[in-house]
């Protein structure tokens, strides 16, 4: 799998590159620098899309190790230790550390837990994109305190992984945001089918973004949403007022976006 990459990059930057010189010839100076500029920026997507493949199979893979490996060891740690605490012991002080060493190591289960779930969501595998944006939304609300709620329909997303995993991206980011900046109370995600676009908004009502903070050249949450909606062909507006920030998605959905294997049979027509 790793031979593949560095040849899956080079494939996509030479396709596009190629797919550029087929393209109508340029006659003046001012066509052929807006034809050299459409073509960097074709080239940087293909290649910013690929790299993004490339980090999201490489998270599954941690994600797989760190279950699989240290997972199973630690599970296995805490089977010894509950038999070792069924030992006659001789002290409260002896009894107290094994009671505290238990209760590490389950704090250590549950980190890594989370941390594997947000490398790769076992969720967005499991159940695909609707469930995994329950259990987001669910986690969300419980860990902060904040009023959330999803609208969405089940069977209008089907979608197959690259465009799940996108949108599960977007909508993680936009929470962690709202988390960190918005104080906000109250947040509603609504996603919606219609023909062959996606409509995703992600609505606060906390203290609304700024236009600087959009441009904070250290910032890279908001910057990697953008390249994520637009390595899809899609579009986003980020807009903040005192009313709160939303942020709003158009995803034209090819038919290869659809997960028709997926599809529980009434759906498939559509
Ligand atoms: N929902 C929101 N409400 C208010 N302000 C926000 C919201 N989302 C983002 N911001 C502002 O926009 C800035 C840029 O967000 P962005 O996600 O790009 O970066 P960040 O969260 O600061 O850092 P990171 O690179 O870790 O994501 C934030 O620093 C914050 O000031
Ligand atoms: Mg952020």
């Amino acid at each position: 799998m790793s031979m593949s990459r560095p040849l899956l990059v080079a494939a996509l930057i030479l396709a596009a590159h190629f797919a550029w010189r087929l393209d109508a010839r340029p006659t003046t100076l001012a066509e052929q620098r807006e034809a050299d500029a459409r073509a960097r920026m074709a080239g940087r997507r293909a290649t910013d899309s690929a790299l993004e493949n490339i980090r999201e199979e490489e998270r599954a893979h941690i994600a797989r190790e760190l279950h699989d490996d240290l997972g199973q060891l630690l599970a296995t740690l805490r089977v010894d230790m509950s038999l070792l605490m069924r030992q006659p012991v001789a002290d409260d002080a002896t009894r107290d550390l094994l009671a505290g060493m238990d209760g590490r190591l389950l704090s250590a289960i549950t980190s890594l837990r989370r941390i594997a779930s947000n490398l790769r969501p076992h969720a967005l595998d499991e159940g695909g994109l609707y469930f995994a944006l329950q259990s987001l939304r669910h986690e969300f609300a419980e860990r902060h305190g904040i009023v959330c709620e999803l609208a969405a329909r089940e069977d209008e997303l089907v979608l197959n992984d690259r465009y799940s995993t996108a949108l599960f991206r977007i909508v993680q980011e936009s929470l962690t945001n709202i988390a960190r900046h918005a104080q906000a109370r109250h947040v509603r995600i609504a996603l919606r089918r219609h023909r062959a676009t996606l409509y995703l908004t992600i609505e606060d009502d906390g203290r609304g973004i700024a236009q600087a903070d959009m441009e904070k050249p250290t910032s890279f949450g908001l910057l990697g949403m953008r390249e994520r909606v637009w390595a899809i062909r899609g579009d986003i507006a980020i807009t903040g007022s005192h009313r709160g920030t939303r942020i709003e998605i158009h995803l034209p959905l090819p038919g290869d976006a659809l997960d028709i294997g997926k599809l529980p049979n009434a759906h498939r027509a559509n």
